[in-house]
């Protein structure tokens, strides 16, 4: 069975995030999408929380799993049996961070490797910051989060005062 690994903070998950899932799970037998901790980020919402919104959007997609893990990503690569970790490239401004992680990631666990799908064009500029800021003036943020959450992320934005 082919594995794969597709992690990130989600803070929350977006129709960027939503996309790259599905074109990922047409690629592999089973995706596992796995939120991590960013150092480098303190995130809006709780693990929890954005447990369970990927869990909401993903429930149509058969071959999805959702988790969480607190540790090294290149670790729980090995401790599910995955090949390949998934990523989405948006901007060139992505690629150094990334090229950084991937081989970061490869040294610690040689065996898997690191696949990057270029995001598709309509979500090039779209990132859970940005969703983040536009629902804190009260924009409308319908275009960028999948519906089935979009209320109440909506509502969860405005009670943080974010
Ligand atoms: O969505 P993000 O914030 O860009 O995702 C980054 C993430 C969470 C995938 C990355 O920070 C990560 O892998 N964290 C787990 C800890 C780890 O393995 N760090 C070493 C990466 S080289």
């Amino acid at each position: 069975m082919r594995i794969a690994i597709y992690p990130g903070s989600f803070d929350p998950v977006t129709k960027g995030h939503l996309d790259i899932i599905e074109r990922a799970a047409g690629l592999f037998d089973k995706l596992i999408v796995v939120v991590l901790t960013n150092p480098a980020k303190t995130p809006v919402f709780s693990v929890e929380e954005r447990v369970s919104y990927i869990r909401r959007i993903v429930e149509k997609l058969d071959n999805v799993e959702t988790d969480c893990f607190d540790g090294l990503l290149a670790d729980y690569v090995k401790l599910k049996g995955a090949g390949a970790i998934v990523k989405g490239l948006r901007a060139m401004s992505d690629f150094e961070y990334e090229f950084q992680m991937a081989l970061t990631n490869k040294q610690l666990n040689p065996e898997m490797e690191t696949l990057f799908l270029i995001t598709s064009a309509e979500y090039m500029y779209l990132s859970s910051s940005i969703v983040r800021q536009l629902a804190s003036f009260g924009a409308d943020i319908s275009r960028f989060i999948p519906d089935e959450i979009r209320d109440i992320i909506v509502e969860r934005l405005r009670k943080a005062g974010k």
